[in-house]
């Protein structure tokens, strides 16, 4: 396969223009390591995955970094973050100096605590998703988004089952200390038969015979890997009681569908995860999105005690909301924005608020149109397209609406 352009490309060039540092974290296999050295080609690479150079950079950090021609590119700096307040001494000595220090790190929560403490305000830190439909049209709900899986859609499934043993499993390990292999990996089939639903940490642990804080450590080391998401409750401004906990989803869809045994397309349309597994999939490129952009990772869901529910709320890049109803079927009907109208009524928010009811592909119908007052269909290639643009829309000044393509949609790019 050829090297796709990422859609994170213009960012992380800003960063370098902008920060001394510039932090790459993001699941494993996600393309990190690639980016970089293609964007900085000219940087020195220092890898620091096997232990004589993690010795040598905890041994003599100031030895490695003044024999170092700059810029460089620290790989894998997850495991030595001691370096970071060597490199801060060193940018401080020269802080005009931008995109000279660039790293790429797996775990992304610690990665951030340990560039707050030691690196605040000199790194910028962005996150690389695998490949979205904005990226490529290879990215459909049955492969996700891994380069890998979109280079050799048929060996899916080796690579699945060897990327759960090499890279989950052991990135899990480097973090917490799991005993029992085998019950994680039930544990893994399990959450995937969750997806889509609120998290109930009991209804995990009972059925495997762990503890419900066993389970609470494996969800915190899958979130911070970057292999799940989680959708909290939206709280803004509503009387009402909500419910407190967040949605959970596996992040990559294909990753769902493997775990959920689901291989083939034809399994994929019958299949009765597939509502669920649609709206993981919008999740995930709602992420994917604003994570391209450079902007926080933000995604809320809705459902009150009457029932009232509507899958996503999220910043929209003009200060706006957007509300989102997944709808996995390729017809839409004005019923479906039931939901989105009456929380849109509910609410006291003055800031503008785009509703769209976000479905699969269709030949037949236009990727855009009015479903309801105030609501539109968008498929999900066109909501894709639009929540993209924002920020260059923002920059340019203005929102503009979703163009219907002119183009009949070729029946391939249907298996989404
Ligand atoms: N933009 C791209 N277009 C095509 N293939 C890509 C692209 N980016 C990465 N790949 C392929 O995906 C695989 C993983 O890429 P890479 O090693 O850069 O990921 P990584 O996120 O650094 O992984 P790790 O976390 O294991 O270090 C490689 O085989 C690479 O060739
Ligand atoms: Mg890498």
């Amino acid at each position: 396969m050829q090297f796709i352009t990422r859609a994170i490309r213009d960012t992380v060039l800003e960063a370098g223009r902008d920060f001394p540092a510039v932090v790459l974290t993001g699941p494993r296999r996600s393309g990190k390591t690639s980016l970089l050295r293609r964007l900085f080609p000219r940087a020195s690479y220092v890898l620091l995955e096997d232990p004589d150079t993690q010795d040598r950079a905890r041994s003599d950090p100031r030895g490695l970094l003044e024999g170092l021609r700059l810029p460089a590119l620290f790989d894998e700096i997850q495991n030595v973050p001691e370096l970071f307040p060597y490199i801060r001494t060193r940018i401080d000595q020269n802080p005009r100096k931008m995109g000279q220090w660039l790293f790429t790190g797996s775990q992304e929560a610690p990665l951030r605590q340990h560039v707050s403490e030691s690196m605040a305000k000199r790194a910028a830190i962005l996150q690389l998703l695998p490949f979205s439909l904005a990226e490529t049209d290879r990215a459909t709900l049955l492969r996700g988004g891994y380069p890998e899986v979109l280079a050799r859609p048929r060996a899916r499934g080796l690579w699945f089952s060897s990327y759960i043993q090499t890279c989950v499993e052991r990135d899990v390990r480097s973090v917490i200390n799991i005993r029992d292999l085998a019950t994680f990996r039930r544990f893994l089939a399990l959450l995937a038969s969750r997806h889509g639903q609120i998290l109930n940490r009991t209804d995990l642990a009972t059925p495997l015979g762990v503890s419900v804080p066993t389970v609470g450590d494996w969800l915190g080391v899958l979130e911070i890997t970057g292999q799940i998401i989680l959708a909290p409750p939206y709280f803004e401004n509503f009387g009402k009681r909500l419910i407190k906990s967040p949605k959970v989803y596996i992040g990559d869809p294909g990753l769902a569908c493997y775990l959920l045994g689901i291989n083939t397309q034809a399994e994929l349309d019958r299949s009765p995860f597939l509502g669920a597994l649609f709206e993981g999939y919008v999740a995930a490129e709602i992420l994917k999105s604003q994570a391209n952009q450079g902007r926080r990772k933000e995604l809320y869901h809705f459902r009150d005690q009457q029932g009232l529910e509507v899958d996503f709320l999220f910043p929209s890049g003009h200060g706006g909301l957007w509300m989102v109803e997944c709808k996995a079927s390729r017809t839409v009907k004005p019923s479906m924005a039931g939901p989105l109208a009456t929380l849109r009524r509910s609410m006291s928010e003055n800031a503008p608020v785009r509703s769209a009811v976000v479905h699969r592909p269709s030949t037949s119908a236009a990727p855009t149109r009015a479903l309801a007052p105030g609501v539109e269909a968008l498929d999900v290639r066109a909501f894709v397209e639009v929540i993209g643009g924002e920020a260059r829309q923002t920059a340019k000044g203005g929102p503009r609406r979703a163009r219907a393509s002119k183009k009949p949609i070729e029946k391939s790019k249907l298996q989404v």
